[in-house]
């Protein structure tokens, strides 16, 4: 079962595999001492304000130090649905907002595409900082930061996730799958042992479909989001991606 001295424990051993592989340790923490963010159990006492006050101070991985502005996440607080990406890019560290660049503009596509607004909908990351040169979050950052997420989630309550990429949708499925077998079949996500699933649908990141800009590809993230509005038993637009 995961409980915190569980999170804590691999926390601590991925952080070990972190410093031996890739020359990181938390900064100013010993491996003893690396503690994640507290899930908030009390979800009267939490807030996203409160949630982002805390990202806005986290020193809990070395990304805190390095990066320009926090990037907690932002849109509807009552989002029926909410998309989670990897981490911000140049971009969102730099105006401090999730899903503001090229992929950021696909995304608003998207979500327009759907006959929906960005203020409809709630966007964030897995990591709220930026990784350096945009490197892959390492593991012990996304141990770190993903109770953040998991706060956020269990305080919008939304009735969809879309997992935007194989980090997000691995993370909170806890899976090592690829996203080429994750992707377009709904799933089940549980924010704690006790709660109620979400419904979560693994697509294709936006930035994976700038990369690689193919007909199929658009088809599939189009087919993914068609069955999050069958699903919501939202209209589906004629409209395509383009
Ligand atoms: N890519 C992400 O995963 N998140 C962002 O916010 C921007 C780009």
């Amino acid at each position: 079962m995961l409980n915190q001295k569980n999170i804590r424990k691999i926390a601590g051993q991925y952080a070990e595999m972190d410093a031996f592989f890739a020359g990181f340790s938390p900064r100013g923490k010993s491996r003893q001492s690396l503690c994640i963010a507290e899930p908030q159990t009390d979800l009267s006492q939490d807030s996203l304000e409160k949630i982002t006050g805390e990202i806005e101070t986290c020193r809990l991985c070395e990304l805190g130090a390095l990066r320009k502005n926090p990037v907690p996440g932002q849109g509807n607080p009552n989002a029926q649905i909410v998309f989670v990406g990897e981490a911000p890019g140049a971009d969102e560290d730099e105006q401090g907002l999730a899903f503001v660049g090229r992929a950021g503009k696909l995304l608003t596509d998207i979500i327009n595409a759907m006959g929906l607004k960005r203020e409809n909908v709630f966007i964030c990351n897995i990591i709220k900082c930026r990784p350096p040169d945009n490197r892959d979050p390492r593991p012990a950052e996304i141990i770190a930061c993903t109770p953040y997420l998991h706060r956020q989630l269990a305080l919008i309550k939304p009735d969809v996730i879309i997992a935007l990429g194989a980090h997000p949708a691995r993370t909170l499925l806890k899976t090592e799958q690829a996203i080429g077998k994750l992707r377009g079949i709904m799933q089940d996500y549980y924010i704690d042992d006790n709660s109620a699933p979400i419904k979560l649908m693994p697509t294709y990141h936006p930035a994976y479909l700038l990369r690689n800009y193919s007909y199929e590809n658009r088809q599939r993230v189009w087919q993914d989001v068609q069955k999050v509005l069958e699903y919501l038993g939202l209209p589906i637009p004629k409209k395509k991606i383009n």
